[in-house]
């Protein structure tokens, strides 16, 4: 007989919980649940049962995600997990097909995550749109390539006060920032700022760290601070969990200070931006040790409505054929009427270009290009010089970027 899937009640709101817990193979920390339930919203939230029992669960967090040009309303996905004794039996297929329809019915254009493997989404119609830069930086050989005199001044800030100062400085980076997403007051709370055991995972408390230039916050840091000692000598670790600038300033300022914090042996930091200013900032990048790994994975789930929510590098006419096996509602031809401005699509024509929906979702934030999925036989070019004028008009001036993983 079908498991049953639907939306949780509030009181299996516990059980939805354990059930990604478990999915996971990990425990359900103390607290968490209650930390984070002002920020979840049920009926975004689904649950596969097995009798009474819950074996499958999935959550699209309502998003307001920054796109080249604007923003859109995205699902979040997260919370995706099914259980080890029900697995490879369709319930995943089953959770994402409901989600979809969902988030499509509610009028929201994309759907975006962070994938625990990347063999698990491309056959719903994800495709990877950015990278995801770390670092594990020797702190003893930070230097500035320009150096130049310190400017401004840092404070460290309690968390009422980080509540009051770090969200404008976050929006002035999220709006220009393809990739990052608007944060609630509640999720600053609950979830960015929190810093419970669960959170700090064997380091200490947070740090808060506000730069002001001319008296103004211009860029923050939150990090914490693994201690450790060998021998009489510090070894010890800064992890930062955040750090945002407004400007060339406020970036070199801001790495300074983290960089300058006494008896850290290596800096790192887990969600930077792939063409990260502070690769170039420093005089050796090799020794901020960079690797890097998947970042978002997005889904678009209109495509028409997606196009036309975003911005243009230049004014141009393309004509795409799509195929989208899970959604099929996206396959045929559009024809896309692009300008710095604004944009217009219309169905119909006869396709220049034709791929699948997951590649032009890799290239929709401007993290890869139809000239680079052309080369992997994942673009066909039918009309000439379709991909370079493809690509002149999805051009964007950075790399897409999610801070936060979700
Ligand atoms: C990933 C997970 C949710 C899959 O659930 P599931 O119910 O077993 O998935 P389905 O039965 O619907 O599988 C659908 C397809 O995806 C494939 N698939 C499932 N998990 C996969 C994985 N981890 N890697 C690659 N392919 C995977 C299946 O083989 C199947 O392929 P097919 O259509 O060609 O037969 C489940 O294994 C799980 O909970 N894993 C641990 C937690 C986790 O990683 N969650 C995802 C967080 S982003």
């Amino acid at each position: 007989m079908e498991l049953e899937l639907r939306i949780p009640r509030e009181d299996e709101y516990g059980a939805f919980g354990q059930a990604i817990a478990s999915a996971h193979g990990g425990d359900l920390p103390a607290g968490l649940l209650d930390r984070i339930r002002p920020v979840t919203e049920l009926d975004r939230c689904l649950i596969a049962l097995d009798g009474a029992e819950v074996v499958g669960t999935a959550e699209a967090v309502r998003f307001s995600l920054t796109v080249p040009g604007g923003t859109l309303a995205a699902g979040g996905v997260t919370s995706v997990g099914v259980l080890p004794t029900h697995r490879r039996r369709g319930l995943l297929t089953r959770l994402m097909r409901r989600q979809l329809d969902d988030l499509h019915a509610w009028g929201e254009p994309l759907a975006v995550l962070w994938a625990s493997e990347g063999g698990i989404y491309h056959r719903f119609g994800y495709g990877l749109a950015s990278w995801n830069a770390r670092i594990e930086a020797e702190r003893d050989r930070f230097a500035l390539r320009h150096p130049a005199e310190p400017e401004g001044g840092v404070r460290l800030v309690g968390h009422a006060e980080a509540l009051e100062l770090l969200p404008a400085v976050y929006d002035r980076v999220r709006v220009a920032t393809p990739g990052f997403f608007a944060r609630s007051a509640l999720a600053w709370e609950c979830v960015t700022l929190a810093d419970d055991e669960h959170e700090r995972q064997g380091a200490g408390p947070l740090c808060r760290a506000v730069l002001e230039l001319d008296g103004r916050p211009e860029a923050y840091a939150l990090y914490r601070v693994r201690r450790a000692w060998e021998r009489g000598v510090p070894k010890s670790r800064l992890e930062v969990a955040e750090a945002l600038a407004t400007s060339p300033v406020a970036e070199r300022e801001l790495w300074r200070y983290l960089f300058g914090v006494d008896l850290m042996e290596t800096l790192s930091s887990r969600r930077l931006a792939i063409d990260h200013p502070l690769f170039l900032l420093v005089q050796e990048p090799a020794r901020l040790h960079l690797s890097v790994g998947d970042g978002l994975w997005l889904r678009l789930i209109d495509v028409a409505a997606a196009l036309a929510g975003r911005g243009y590098a230049a004014a141009g006419t393309l004509r795409l054929g799509l195929t989208d096996a899970f959604c099929p509602w996206n396959e045929g031809t559009l024809t896309l009427e692009a300008s710095p401005g604004g944009a217009s699509v219309t169905p119909g024509g006869e396709p220049e270009l034709v791929l699948d929906v997951s590649d032009l979702a890799s290239i929709y934030l401007g993290g890869f290009t139809f000239a680079a999925l052309a080369r992997l036989g994942r673009v066909e070019e039918r009309c000439p010089a379709a991909l370079a004028r493809a690509d002149l008009l999805f051009r964007t001036d950075r790399n897409p970027w999610c801070p936060e993983s979700f």
